[in-house]
């Protein structure tokens, strides 16, 4: 088994790589614009082929590094079927399987943060996206979120996981890494309201600034992260 987990400082994202050591592939969840070279960096070290990339969800906060690394590797890159992304090379949907060497990693579709939000089930973990934070929940008041169904997608899809599974999410902005079920069923104020009411009432009351890069990245995320030379990178 190999697994990395890369922050990115400026978006605060969280990047996953997995990999199958055995059959030398490797898989990459949530890639950022730039940083390709250091991704493929430590898959050649670890003697690794990139053979697929996956998206959570299309994000509004930073564009996605995938379509630079299916042009540099020949991966296949994996969004939402909900994304209608006619970039990506393969469209999956809840209770779709991705292979990955010997594993099968199963797909969960979580709609709430957005329409097309995916959560990754491997081995003893999960990959959350912004579906599911420590200590959190993304975001549902624009880009077609809804509370309610966010609500649906946390009781349903993630809670019923053993408690603990842990929890990798797409970002963190406190410094923390990796949480596990039990702990987000026990401390995630998000979750303590305890109703779907509750919990709508509290995502409506949150008031949120735009994301600086929402402008450019969701359009370019649309496209699998394809940018028109110097429109994008906001300083
Ligand atoms: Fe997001």
């Amino acid at each position: 088994m190999f697994f990395r987990q890369i922050f990115h400082e400026e978006s605060s994202t969280l990047t996953y790589l997995l990999g199958d050591p055995l059959w030398k592939e490797a898989m990459a969840i949530d890639t950022v614009d730039g940083t390709a070279d250091s991704v493929l960096a430590i898959l050649r070290e670890a003697g690794l082929q990139l053979a697929h990339v996956l998206e959570t969800h299309v994000h509004a906060d930073h564009v996605s590094a995938a379509r630079e690394l299916r042009s540099r590797t020949g991966a296949r890159i994996v969004m939402a079927r909900a994304a209608g992304a006619g970039c990506a090379d393969l469209a999956v949907g809840d209770g779709d399987f991705l292979v990955l060497g010997d594993d099968a990693i199963r797909v969960l579709g979580t709609p709430g943060h957005t329409p097309d939000s995916l959560c990754f089930r491997w081995r003893d973990r999960v990959f959350t996206g912004d579906t599911l934070l420590i200590g959190g929940c993304g975001r549902t008041d624009f880009q077609g979120g809804d509370a309610g169904t966010l609500y649906d997608s946390l009781t349903s899809r993630l809670l019923v996981l053993p408690d603990e599974t842990l929890v990798y999410p797409g970002h963190d902005y406190h410094g923390r890494r990796v949480s596990c079920i039990g702990e987000e069923k026990r401390l995630n104020p998000r979750l303590a309201v305890g109703s779907r009411d509750g919990f709508v009432g509290l995502m409506h009351q949150l008031d949120l600034p735009e994301p600086a890069m929402i402008g450019t990245a969701v359009p370019a995320n649309r496209l699998c992260g394809e940018r028109e030379t110097g429109t994008t990178r906001q300083a």
